[in-house]
């Protein structure tokens, strides 16, 4: 793979690829090290766990990192272009990592910059290293990932993690349980595709009746800088808020995971219980982010 944009784009074997290297880095059997390299870091969306866990791998790889926080301060305020900014910028760095507001122009970006770009989330469509690393949190807390049964939760219409993680985990036959809104329903794009795949799926609107069947719940945010209309935001905001006393009849191996931030989704009561798992994941995405940086950059040699 010369760049990772799209879950879309890779195949299982792929995608077990960067699982099985994320497993040997963080057991220490493989140690992959970089140092002559850097990597660019261009975020114009706000993030925390992405940012932060792209620039430690990089760092624990022995590279080096450089960061571009928005445009502002650069000369894109000047009126200089995306397109040019990603040519210049990538004649400084051997790898590029973009976080963009607009679908699509992340992979744009690959076609011109001439080294590895990842998507770390582009609009609602795709967040790739996102997926790879919920996939990995499920290896690691169910000792596989095929037939899981898994509820995705919250805004499954503008989710760009959702998404990912439908595509993946497609490749793994999973039982699908979507809760959300009526109005931010899974686009019928995927539901068509999981139909035409032969994938289980189930939508509903209330999560206390499924819980007991599940593997694993996905907790996802509704996310306010989506809606055009914030009256439509404040509407559905609070629909679904998992509590402690609802977690009364689950699975042994139940787990529930959270791509973050969270802002009231999750009662802060859940995390004392064994099946918080949302801080791990974000901790296992340093482990995923070095998988991918190693095996893109041995691509690109
Ligand atoms: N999961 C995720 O993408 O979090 P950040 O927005 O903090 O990067």
């Amino acid at each position: 793979m010369k760049h990772l944009i799209s879950i879309r784009d890779m195949t299982k074997k792929e995608i077990l690829n960067f699982l099985n290297a994320a497993e040997k880095i963080e057991k220490s059997e493989m140690r992959p090290k970089f140092p002559d390299s850097i990597m660019s870091i261009l975020f114009f969306e706000p993030s925390t766990r992405t940012r932060f866990s792209f620039e430690t791998a990089m760092k624990k790889l022995s590279g080096k990192t450089i960061t571009m926080s928005g445009s502002a301060g650069t000369s894109m305020e000047k009126g200089e272009s995306f397109a040019d900014t990603i040519k210049t910028i990538s004649r400084y760095s051997n790898i590029m990592v973009i976080r963009s507001a607009i679908e699509g122009s992340v992979r744009y970006a690959a076609e011109i910059a001439g080294i590895p770009v990842i998507n770390a989330g582009d609009g609602a469509n795709q967040h790739p290293s996102q997926a790879l690393l919920d996939l990995y949190s499920i290896k690691k807390t169910q000792a596989g990932i095929e037939n899981k049964t898994i509820a995705i939760v919250g805004d499954l219409k503008y989710g760009r993690a959702v998404h990912s993680l439908v595509d993946a985990m497609s490749h793994f036959a999973p039982e699908f349980y979507f809760i959300s809104p009526r109005h931010l329903r899974l686009p019928k794009k995927f539901r068509d595709e999981l139909d035409r795949k032969k994938i289980k799926y189930n939508e509903c609107a209330e999560i206390e009746e499924v819980i007991p069947a599940l593997d694993i719940m996905y907790v996802t945010r509704i996310q306010r800088e989506r809606f055009v209309d914030i009256e439509e935001y404040e509407k559905v905001k609070n629909s679904y808020v998992l509590k402690p006393e609802m977690l009364k009849n689950v699975k042994n191996n139940f787990k529930i995971l959270h791509p973050l931030p969270r802002v009231n989704e999750i009662d802060c009561g859940v995390d004392v219980t064994p099946y918080a798992y949302y801080f791990d994941q974000a901790e296992n995405g340093v482990y995923i982010r070095q998988a991918i940086i190693s095996i893109l950059l041995e691509g690109a040699q």
